[in-house]
């Protein structure tokens, strides 16, 4: 048996799955995030712990024996946060995350100044990543700054509660932006631009190596014989490309969570820092990826909920009741700032074009389209950066609503798989990272799911959203005026 922990942002799930990568169980526990003044989102550390725990000890009710049998454990999360910790390993100060834009100026002052973050790190310097988050927290709580004596992302942090170690893995660390990326090995430079050193870094392996071993008292806890290696593992979405199968140069995938993202295996380090591409290191050895990511797609999908105070079926059958192909209203999906392609705090949402007979079914239509022209934003982005997607396997809770879909495979011209059903997420990408840590060979078990249905674009919606793009992609360079 393997167990996958993924430390997500609105929740740890835990999942486990049996010798031939099936899964048994799974289990979630919730997280709250912070957001005490505008653009800040901060988590405590200490619940992510409590909720991988939680989850974990919710299996060992339902699965006991299956849970005992747990040979290895692998972990993957949420991206870029800055877990900063003391000498005694204490956190300082509740985790800054990946969605946090606090640190715009900083990141904008460290991208203008220091080439070698694109150079070496292979990505413009962008508020989202760890580095800018240190810097501004050197600025502005210079005592905490002083007292850091070592700097983890989320998912490290839980295995240093789990195991003990500090420890990281290459997909995560490149998102810190302290990564030489090409060399898969910390960057002296990078880390001296924002006044640290190796000494505040975690040691690094390779995603489907081992890490560390649980603790006893922890494993004993859980009613696990034995104490289970932990793999590296890789953030969420190197991990959910392993549990896709997206593991080859030139596979793909969308992911359509709270964020949206375009994921592309490239078998080389190959930066394209000025398009807004990422490009970071995948959770296996010798292969690296290309990456869109923006920053509210689902997310679009809940807020419009939430002022609606409806629920995500009946806005779809509002939408239902639509004319599908419409665009006359429009919807910038920048609810919290732009990475690609704008690389934008600063940037916002809106609609544009409401009449006095639109209602939520047209607000819904609007919303879907302006994510799907986000979302071909970042397919152009990587296709102009070598690593353009000819098909995207699609993952996430939007990825269950076909009309979003195909709004994407019009607009951005690429067909789109769907998986059949099954649990293909980051967990079980942690968990197959940690049947390789156990000895399994990647060739063996990183399939690719079944396809239950191929949405190929469809040339007349293709037309009608392809003006409306162009109109909607002026409108946004002139708000930004
Ligand atoms: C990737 C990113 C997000 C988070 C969300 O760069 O910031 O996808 O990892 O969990």
């Amino acid at each position: 048996m393997f167990l996958g922990l993924d430390l997500g942002t609105s929740a740890v799930k835990a999942l486990l799955v049996d010798a031939d990568g099936m899964a048994v169980t799974s289990q979630s526990a919730p997280l709250c995030v912070s957001r005490p003044h505008r653009g800040w989102s901060e988590q405590d550390p200490e619940s992510w712990w409590q909720a991988a725990d939680l989850a974990v000890r919710q299996i060992r009710k339902t699965h006991p024996r299956e849970l005992a049998a747990v040979a290895a454990i692998g972990l993957s999360g949420q991206m870029h946060g800055l877990t900063a910790l003391d000498q005694a390993m204490r956190p300082l100060r509740p985790a800054i995350l990946w969605n946090d834009t606090r640190s715009a100026p900083q990141a904008h002052r460290l991208d203008q100044s220091h080439a070698e973050f694109r150079s070496i790190g292979g990505n413009a310097v962008m508020p989202g990543f760890t580095a800018p988050k240190s810097v501004w927290m050197a600025e502005n709580e210079s005592r905490l700054f002083a007292a850091t004596s070592m700097i983890l992302v989320p998912k490290d942090y839980l295995r240093l509660r789990m195991t003990g170690e500090t420890v990281s893995e290459m997909s995560d660390a490149a998102g810190t932006l302290w990564l030489d990326v090409a060399a898969r090995d910390w960057s002296d430079t990078l880390l001296a631009l924002c006044g640290l050193d190796r000494a505040n870094m975690p040691r690094l392996v390779e995603g489907n190596a081992v890490s560390g071993q649980l603790r006893d008292e922890i494993a004993r806890d859980w009613g696990i014989d034995g104490r289970p290696v932990v793999a590296g593992g890789g953030g969420d979405n190197a991990a959910a490309a392993v549990g896709l199968g997206t593991v080859t140069p030139g596979d793909s995938f969308l992911s359509l969570g709270t964020s949206g993202v375009v994921f592309t295996v490239t078998d080389r380090f190959a930066p394209a820092a000025g398009s807004g591409a990422h490009a970071f290191c995948h959770a296996l050895p010798d292969t690296w990826h290309q990456m869109g990511v923006i920053l509210a797609a689902s997310d679009c999908v809940s807020w419009l909920c939430e002022v609606t105070g409806t629920d995500v079926a009946t806005l779809m059958q509002d939408l239902a009741t639509t004319d599908l192909a419409a665009t006359d209203l429009m919807f910038h999906p920048y609810l919290s700032g732009e990475r690609t392609p704008h690389n934008d705090a600063d940037a916002r949402g809106g609609f544009f074009g409401l009449r006095r007979d639109h209602g939520r079914g047209e607000m819904t239509r609007a919303v879907l389209q302006g994510v799907a022209f986000a979302i071909a934003d970042a397919t152009d982005v990587l296709s102009g950066a070598g690593g353009a997607p000819t098909r995207l396997l699609a993952t996430g809770g939007g990825a269950r609503n076909e009309t979003w879909l195909s709004y994407i495979a019009a607009v951005a011209g690429i067909p789109i798989d769907l998986p059949a059903d099954g649990d293909f997420g980051a967990a079980l990408g942690a968990a197959r990272l940690a049947m390789m840590a156990a000895g399994a060979d990647a060739g063996d078990i990183c399939h690719k799911p079944a396809t239950r249905l191929t949405i190929e674009p469809d040339p007349r919606l293709a037309e009608t959203l392809g003006d409306a793009r162009t109109r909607w992609s002026q409108l946004y360079q002139l708000m930004k005026g």
